[in-house]
């Protein structure tokens, strides 16, 4: 045998499926998906959301079938947005236990038991006239400490409805401690905080301001949120304060364009890390895919994939429960 050809051939554990099953380091579980949903108040039919094509905004009776069917997919989780009839400057649908998110949580924990555990998204720009994530100040910046009052109110009211965690995702500071000390205090010690940790100012959550009707009336996001140029130690700082507040898992958001930032929190901490494939990332892959320019399966699972490897226990995917599906 000739010397030169190689002893070392990686190809020998490529060359069929049954291998490549075999030696796969990285899988993809149903469970560790979580499906974000949005349920709007006083609509007769769902809604179609025009920058997400297959994401509605749900009648409370879709929602019900559709977190149905995330179940019997054997989807881990999912989370709810609430798109309320009235928004004002304080965002009172957010904590009044009438409220869309409110309604709908009793509806789901009553269908649904502990057959998928059922999140929630704690905070207020769904819920605001003006579409910022807090309260304003009369010269118009997010008021922190004012924020977090209502964000305990708001966490509250969701464990009461039957939120079994609460994700806070507003990026004001302080928020998880907040909401951890009205959790504790009005006997809801059990229900964990899955932190918004490292939330990046992103322009890949443009789609979602359709279908939470949240875009900011005036302004961006970029006060509170992380900037993507921002300082290479934020994520950590911002996912060790979420632990020391009393955060019971962490997340990393948007997720594609930030596994570096995935990685490192992943190799950082101890508690269960979260990958949010956002609305853009759907919306990317959905658009390319319509016009036949990306195989749209390969790269959904291309990505999910990805976002895995570098260190997601879960992902929030629109996608779950196709996946789910996929993957039984
Ligand atoms: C804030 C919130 C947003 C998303 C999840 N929670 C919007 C924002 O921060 O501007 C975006 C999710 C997505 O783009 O899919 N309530």
């Amino acid at each position: 045998m000739n010397a030169q050809y190689p002893v070392a051939r990686p190809r020998r554990l490529r060359r069929t499926a049954a291998m490549r099953r075999m030696v796969a380091g990285t899988r993809l579980h149903p469970a560790e998906l979580v499906l974000p949903m949005f349920v709007k108040e006083g609509i007769a039919e769902p809604q179609p959301v025009g920058s997400m094509p297959g994401v509605v905004q749900h009648t409370r009776e879709s929602l019900r079938k559709a977190a149905h069917e995330a179940a019997e997919a054997g989807v881990g989780g999912l989370i709810l947005f609430g798109i309320p009839a009235h928004k004002d400057a304080r965002g009172s649908g957010a904590d009044d236990p009438d409220g869309i998110v409110q309604v709908a949580l009793r509806d789901l924990a009553s269908d649904l038991g502990d057959a998928l555990v059922l999140m929630t998204d704690t905070c207020l720009d769904e819920y605001t006239d003006h579409g910022h994530c807090g309260l304003l100040t009369p010269d118009g910046e997010v008021d922190n400490d004012a924020t977090l009052e209502r964000y305990a109110s708001a966490a509250l009211a969701q464990a009461a409805a039957g939120s079994r965690v609460i994700a806070p995702s507003g990026m004001m500071d302080g928020q998880v401690g907040a909401i951890r000390a009205a959790l504790d205090a009005g006997g809801f010690a059990e229900i964990p905080i899955l932190a918004y940790a490292a939330k990046y100012a992103s322009g890949f959550y443009g789609p979602f301001r359709d279908a939470a009707e949240c875009a900011p009336q005036f302004g961006d996001r970029s006060a509170y949120q992380q900037d993507p140029a921002g300082p290479i130690g934020e994520a950590l700082r911002e996912v060790r304060l979420d632990l020391a507040e009393g955060a019971d898992a962490v997340m990393v958001k948007p997720a594609l364009a930030y596994l570096d930032i995935l990685r490192q929190v992943r190799d950082t901490v101890e508690v269960p890390v979260a990958a949010y494939q956002v609305s853009g990332e759907y919306a990317m892959v959905e658009a390319a895919a319509a016009n036949g320019w990306i195989d749209r399966e390969r790269v959904i699972m291309e990505s999910l994939i990805a976002i895995r490897r570098a260190g997601a226990d879960m992902i929030l995917t629109y996608w779950a429960t196709e996946v789910a599906r996929g993957l039984s």
